[in-house]
């Protein structure tokens, strides 16, 4: 993804109207208020914050100590447009990055898709350095290789991940899973069917990989809002679902 100015911008027009950035920010804030109830002092860092969407949400919560991190130079000019406090790290390099020692919150969404295995690893040390006893982890992760379609092709994600993935590699970087559930259950079997027309015209050749777009796009204000209605009603009322393309993960720092 690094790299792709086009997307970089198009997340930072859209990410505060957009029905599934929108519902992804208040399971956030749903969470930090689960776990650190009226609290908005926490040091939180947002390890690939993007365009800086989530950060600029937190402010706006009243959220007052906040770091973003990013590796690319375009998301860290975009969050600068936002006044966020965002330094450009590569996250390979976290350990010798010039941030507080300790957070009570990391946020890391999406971002673990880019990484193999063996990055994964030193990443999740890192992380886990960075907390504090009882700190949390906050993770949104792209779910279920069925969902894989032109949107993977275009932001360059290499895997998708299941709960099992998590529950082998957490606990060893004393990491114990809080809750984990998949998103948007309701919304699946739509996603799924878009996904897998895709990658049948991917197979086909009647898209090429080099022409993938992204999913990032605004569709009707109607169709964007019922979208969210949706997933929000199955948040409130679903704590916990099997299926979905995210899949959003709280752990705590043993
Ligand atoms: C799909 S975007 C997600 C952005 C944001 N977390 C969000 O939820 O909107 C992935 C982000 O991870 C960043 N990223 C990927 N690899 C990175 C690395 N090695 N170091 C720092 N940032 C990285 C990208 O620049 C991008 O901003």
């Amino acid at each position: 993804m690094i790299g792709r100015t086009e997307e970089y911008e198009k997340m930072f027009r859209l990410e505060g109207q957009l029905w599934w950035y929108r519902s992804l920010h208040e399971r956030v804030t749903t969470s930090l208020q689960q776990v650190f109830g009226q609290r908005r002092d926490m040091a939180i860092l947002d390890a690939g914050c993007g365009t800086g969407g989530l950060l600029n949400f937190l402010r706006w919560k009243g959220y007052t100590n906040l770091q973003g991190i990013d590796g690319s130079a375009d998301a860290v000019a975009f969050c600068q447009q936002r006044e966020l406090p965002v330094a450009l790290v590569n996250l390979n390099d976290l350990a010798q990055a010039e941030l507080l020692e300790k957070y009570d919150v990391i946020i890391c969404n999406d971002v673990f898709c880019y990484f193999t295995d063996a990055d994964l690893h030193p990443l999740l040390t890192g992380l886990s350095n960075r907390l504090k006893p009882n700190g949390v982890l906050v993770s949104n992760n792209n779910a279920f290789n069925l969902f894989r379609g032109e949107h993977d092709v275009a932001v360059g994600i290499i895997r998708r991940f299941v709960r099992a993935d998590f529950a082998r590699i957490l606990p060893q970087h004393d990491l114990s899973i809080q809750s984990a559930t998949y998103w948007s259950f309701v919304l699946s079997p739509l996603i799924l069917l878009i996904r897998q027309w895709q990658r049948l015209q991917l197979v086909l050749g009647w898209h090429s990989p080099e022409e993938a777009k992204s999913d990032v796009y605004l569709p009707s204000s109607w169709i964007n809002e019922t979208l969210y209605r949706i997933v929000r009603t199955e948040q409130i009322l679903l704590r916990r679902t099997p299926f979905g393309s995210s899949l959003f993960i709280i752990s705590k720092k043993l």
